[in-house]
């Protein structure tokens, strides 16, 4: 018989395409599953009644009022997705953003209507005043050494007021947005002594300034009124500085950590988890990445399906344990 001669000159012969001949055989071998228990999904909450209103840069979005958050729930947490992460949109802004730490303001009043039907699903709240500013920035803003930009240790203040309120409506898990220094060691001191220190957070740690944050910033009405958010959010072309961000809010006492945005970012999410293996990761499928998926779909342009799979999974490769994504509930349909 003839002797077939090795392709690897001599070496045995590695056939990497053997265990890829099957279906069954690539199950067996799979390094990364996505599962709906993986899932964050972000709801934008107004106020009002009886109403839905289409978010037109982010198809299949809405903006919706509280009453409609009992049944929405209800469809999210059948689906098995555990949590949902909430963003308001207030009747009043004002300067220092108070509808945020008001006793009814309307993420508490979400988040009252959310656990008055379903305890069992995480109800998480982000932390931060750009939605409730008339400015648009996520804290307040001061006059210092002849600038104006937004006051560090005066937002901590106010931060801490709102993590506390929104804790007192019922919220399950808080997540500070706002880039401030300090910030994560504030709110565990503040939460701590309100009697929450059962609460977790979790950690926008490395927040990037963003053009992706497009989408999410006509959905929840917030885009900054002069300037932008440079001086808070991280430069989109620093690595090594998110493990300094990352490094505090451990020190600080975080939970969670998150990355933000994922897709541009898979470099950053591997990072962080490396140096932090003890400590469960999130990433954010941020709006930009999904309308684009959206939009390039709804031209014909790629399959919508494979694309916001692949770009889950390819999150979840490069290290995050958890997604924050608005595609959770046609995901976990897909995988189902
Ligand atoms: C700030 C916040 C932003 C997002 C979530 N929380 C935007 C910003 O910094 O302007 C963006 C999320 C997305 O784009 O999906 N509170």
């Amino acid at each position: 018989m003839m002797q077939k001669t090795s392709i690897n000159g001599g070496f045995p012969s590695v056939r990497l395409r053997r265990l890829r001949s099957n279906p069954r055989l690539r199950d067996l071998v799979r390094e990364t599953e996505l599962n709906p228990r993986d899932f964050i999904l972000p709801l934008f909450v107004k106020h009002g009644q009886n109403q839905r209103v289409p978010i037109r840069s982010m198809p299949g979005q809405d903006q919706m009022t509280v009453d409609q958050l009992p049944s929405e729930v209800d469809s999210i947490a059948k689906l098995g997705i555990p949590a949902v992460v909430l963003f308001g949109i207030p009747e009043h802004k004002d300067a220092v953003g108070s509808d945020a730490y008001d006793p009814d303001g309307i993420i508490q009043q979400a988040v009252r209507a959310i656990k008055a039907t379903h305890t069992d699903l995480l109800v998480i709240t982000d932390v931060c005043f750009c939605e409730f500013t008339d400015h648009g920035h996520c804290g307040i803003i001061g006059h210092q050494h002849g600038r104006t930009d937004v006051d560090n240790d005066a937002t901590l203040g106010i931060l801490v007021k709102e993590a506390v309120a929104q804790c007192q409506a019922g919220a399950d898990m808080i997540a500070p947005s706002g880039m401030m220094d300090g910030m994560i060691a504030a709110l565990r001191t503040g939460l701590d002594g309100a009697d929450f220190a059962h609460i977790p957070i979790m950690s926008y740690a490395a927040k990037y300034a963003s053009g992706f944050y497009g989408p999410f910033r006509d959905a929840a009405e917030s885009t900054p009124q002069f300037g932008d958010r440079r001086t808070y959010q991280m430069d989109p072309a620093n690595g090594a500085e998110a493990l300094r961000e990352v490094g505090l809010d451990v020190a600080e006492g975080a939970d969670i950590l998150m990355v933000k945005p994922a897709l541009s970012y898979l470099d950053v999410i591997r990072r962080v988890k490396d140096a932090h293996p003890e400590i469960p990761l999130a990433a954010y499928n941020v709006s930009g990445e999904y309308s684009m998926v959206k939009a390039a779909a709804a031209n014909g342009w790629i399959d919508e399906q494979r694309i916001a799979l692949e770009i889950l999974t390819s999150i979840k490769r490069a290290g995050a344990d958890m997604i924050l994504t608005y595609f959770a509930k046609d995901a976990a349909k897909w995988l189902a």
